[in-house]
C-alpha cells in the first residue's frame, strides 16, 4: 500500500510533467496560435489546481509530522513553507493573466524553476528527516490522509475554477461549466 512518500512522489511527478509540457511551448513570443494559447492557459490552470491541492495537504498533514521530528524538522519545515507561500503568490498572479500577456511567461518560467527546487528540497532534505523518525505503519497512515484529502480538495478547486470561468466569460471547460449551477 502507498505510504506518504509514494503519494507525494506521484504528485511531484505529475506537476513536473505538466511543467515540462508547458516548457516545450509554443509561447506567444514563439508565434503560438490563439487556440494554442488557450490550451497553454488551461494547462497552467491545471498546474495551479494540482499545486494548490498538493501544498494544502502537505501543510495540513505532512509538515506537522516533520515538525514533530525536532530541530531539524522545524528547520526544513520553515524553509519549505516559506517556498510554498512564495509559490502561492506567484500562482495567484499567474491566474489573473492570459497566456498572451507579457508577464505570463516571465512568471511561469520563475515558478517552474522554483517548483523544481522546492520539490528537490523536499525529497532530498525533508523526506529523510521524517523517514528516520516514523514507522512504516505511520508512513502509510499519513499517506492515506494525504491521498483522501487530496482527492476531495482537487474536486473543490476544480469547481472553483468552473465558477471563475463562468464569471470571466471564458469557455475553456464547456462541458463541465455548462452543468455547473451558480
Ligand atoms: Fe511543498
Ligand atoms: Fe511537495
Amino acid at each position: 500500500m502507498a505510504d506518504v512518500f509514494d503519494v507525494l512522489r506521484q504528485d511531484h511527478e505529475e506537476v513536473k510533467a505538466m511543467l515540462a509540457k508547458l516548457e516545450a511551448g509554443p509561447t506567444a513570443a514563439a508565434g503560438a496560435t490563439a487556440s494554442q494559447l488557450e490550451g497553454r492557459k488551461k494547462l497552467t490552470e491545471q498546474v495551479i489546481i494540482e499545486e494548490s491541492k498538493h501544498e494544502a495537504v502537505e501543510e495540513e498533514y505532512f509538515w506537522p509530522a516533520v515538525r514533530e521530528q525536532g530541530a531539524e524538522g522545524n528547520r526544513v519545515t520553515d524553509r519549505a513553507i516559506s517556498q510554498e507561500q512564495d509559490a502561492k503568490r506567484v500562482l495567484a498572479e499567474l491566474d489573473k493573466l492570459g497566456a498572451g500577456d507579457q508577464q505570463f511567461e516571465r512568471l511561469l518560467t520563475g515558478f517552474t524553476a522554483d517548483a523544481r527546487e522546492h520539490i528537490a528540497f523536499e525529497e532530498e532534505q525533508a523526506w529523510p528527516v521524517l523517514r528516520a523518525g516514523i514507522s512504516a505503519e505511520q508512513a502509510r497512515e499519513i499517506g492515506e490522509k494525504l491521498f483522501g484529502a487530496g482527492i476531495a480538495l482537487r474536486r473543490i478547486l476544480a469547481q472553483q475554477f468552473d465558477h471563475h470561468l463562468i464569471e470571466t466569460g471564458r469557455d475553456l471547460w464547456p462541458k463541465r461549466a455548462g452543468q455547473w449551477r451558480l
